[in-house]
């Protein structure tokens, strides 16, 4: 039986890549520090799960008499506005929690798969990996998650050029559906409860920010894609060009397939968020270099990405099927 590590397991996408591993009969041991789950340990009952930092408890896994076949490494502070909290303290975070997977795959001789994020490029437009990445002298938030996400990605290539590690980086970009909370600031969710709820849907800015959101059975299907591909030190991007919208469309898409009647209301981000938020104008993923290094490809529209969505807040809302508050006529 295949014995996996997923740090972050609780979370929106860790969750879902456990669900996957567990009905493909791995043995799946979970380290989340419970900081933005959506899971709780109790719903795992079929897994190990080990509640705390893992840049605290990896001694412990250190010392395990089974040593796993695969890590896969998705725990981090995350979404434009969960940052935020963490300013000053998420580098050190992210970078630390790299190391200690790091560690982890070197004593056991684990093939391990490091969750970065399309935010790396510091830019905006059409970004592909061979482009490099800018650090921008404006010191935000935004930039020290980059930063450490960045740092993170390299300290663990330079390590598998000088040890046996086995690592491979995806990055992923706008990943969006069932679990995802809108605590993070992230839009589908916000947009969805919103529109079910009969609450405004509020667009920052004037909603011409360009997204490619990217289903999170997608990004799923890529990170084990990455994870049995055989191949070390490869940098991917993850994400579905197809699926470009700006996110005024979104809103529209949403009301409309909720058929709700909630307002489009367009707002200053920084008045709910305050002045230290922060987000890119317009990011699309180039991913040839995922389509010529894996057998993998995106398949869910950013449609279905909205129904599946509609359908898994309607359940935690407990409105049945189709129902929303403020329902068209
Ligand atoms: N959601 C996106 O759109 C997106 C885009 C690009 C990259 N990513 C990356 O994908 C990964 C997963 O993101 P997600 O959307 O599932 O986030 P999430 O917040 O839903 O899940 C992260 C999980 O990790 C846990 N966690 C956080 N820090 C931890 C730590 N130090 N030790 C142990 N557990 C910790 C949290 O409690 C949470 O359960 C992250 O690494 C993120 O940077 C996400």
């Amino acid at each position: 039986m295949k014995r996996v590590l997923i740090t972050g397991g609780l979370g929106f996408v860790g969750s879902h890549l456990t669900d996957e591993l567990m009905a493909k009969g791995c043995a799946v041991t979970i380290v989340d520090n419970l900081s933005s789950n959506v899971m709780t340990p109790a719903d795992y009952p079929g897994c190990e799960v080990l509640v705390g930092s893992i840049e605290e408890v990896y001694p412990t896994l250190l010392e395990t008499s089974k040593p796993f076949d695969e890590i896969f490494h998705l725990a981090s502070v995350v979404g434009p506005a969960g940052v935020l909290q963490h300013a000053g303290v998420m580098a050190q975070s992210i970078v630390m929690s790299g190391e200690a997977v790091t560690r982890i795959a070197l004593q056991h001789g684990s093939r391990l798969v490091l969750a970065s994020t399309s935010e790396v490029y510091g830019r905006a437009g059409e970004l592909r990996e061979s482009d490099g990445c800018q650090v921008s002298s404006d010191v935000t938030v935004r930039l020290e998650y980059a930063v450490a996400k960045l740092t993170s990605e390299v300290a663990a290539l330079n390590r598998a050029k000088v040890t046996e590690l086995q690592v491979n980086v995806v990055r992923p970009f706008n990943i969006a559906g069932p679990r995802q909370l809108p605590d993070g600031g992230f839009v589908l969710p916000r947009f969805v409860v919103s529109a079910l709820s009969g609450e405004p849907l509020t667009v920052f800015g004037d909603g011409s920010q360009v997204r490619a959101f990217t289903d999170v059975r997608d990004i799923v299907s890529g990170l084990q894609a990455v994870m049995s591909s055989g191949k070390n030190g490869l940098v991917l991007n993850l994400g579905n060009p197809a699926n470009e919208i700006t996110i005024l469309d979104l809103a529209q898409r949403v009301r409309s397939l909720a058929a709700s009647k909630s307002e489009i209301t367009l707002v200053d981000p920084k008045a709910l968020f305050g002045p230290l938020y922060d987000e890119g104008i317009e990011r699309v993923p180039v991913v040839e270099q995922a389509f010529s290094e894996l057998d993998w490809r995106p398949v869910v529209s950013v449609e279905q990405t909205i129904l599946s969505t509609l359908d898994w807040y309607r359940r935690r809302l407990g409105l049945s099927q189709h129902e929303s508050v403020g329902v068209a006529a």
